[in-house]
């Protein structure tokens, strides 16, 4: 039903992974429309961050955000044209901070694919977008932990986008469970990008798994062979 939900069209899923092995199991979900990474992610490979983003782009087709280490404008260009010479996939992944916001304005002169990262307003979404980022990514979990609403962020960012018909896409992030997407997809969210282990649970519910039980007890029983 979700892929129903979105008028704008269809709802992807991300996988917010730096391990391509994980990515790769992923894959066999027909559930990796792209993959995010961050920081914290790279530090878990213990590599190089464009050897494991090379790897990556070799992996999965669509949109790969890296994210650059600088925090000064000039640093973050300088990052992201690198980032960017590795596929044309790759997006680079800017903090929502003053300079992150100059740095935006040189990648989309350009005409290099960008994703705002640590986004908790609608403000600083909305500048994003008129700067012209490709994605914002507002962080869901981590407003949850705080005690705020992670998905009104995020019904609000829609409703702004939508009254200026903004073409950034929003791509929920920091999501700690299925409910998370169920409601992402509900608000409009385009995107929504998952760890594998959230990924895995979409698929499941406990009813399945009984359901399945008792339908291979009978056959059992019954001594049938397909
Ligand atoms: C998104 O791009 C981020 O990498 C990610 O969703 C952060 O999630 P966390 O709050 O679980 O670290």
């Amino acid at each position: 039903m979700i892929y129903t939900i979105c008028m704008m069209g269809k709802v992807d899923f991300f996988i917010d992974s730096a391990d391509p092995q994980e990515i790769k199991k992923a894959l066999s979900l027909g559930l990796v429309d792209g993959v995010t990474t961050n920081p914290s992610l790279m530090a878990k490979e213990g590599r190089k961050p464009s050897e494991v983003i090379r790897e990556i782009a070799d992996l999965v087709q669509g949109p790969i955000s890296a994210e650059v280490l600088a925090t000064d404008a000039k640093g973050m260009i300088e990052e992201g044209k690198k980032l960017a010479r590795i596929h044309d996939n790759v997006t680079i992944k800017l903090p929502m901070t003053e300079e992150g916001i100059v740095a935006l304005g040189w990648f989309s002169q350009n005409n290099i694919k960008t994703n705002l990262t640590l986004v908790f307003s609608p403000l600083q979404a909305l500048v994003a977008a008129k700067n012209g980022a490709s994605f914002v990514s507002p962080f869901i979990g981590r407003l949850d932990d705080i005690g705020h609403s992670g998905m009104q962020l995020i019904r609000e960012i829609k409703t702004i986008f939508d009254n200026y018909r903004m073409e950034t896409k929003i791509l929920a992030a920091s999501v700690r469970h299925p409910e998370h997407v169920r409601e992402a997809a509900l608000a409009g969210a385009h995107v929504a990008t998952c760890p594998y282990d959230v990924l895995k649970k979409i698929f499941a519910h406990p009813l399945t798994d009984k359901g399945l039980k008792a339908f291979l007890s009978d056959a059992k029983k019954a001594g049938l062979s397909v």
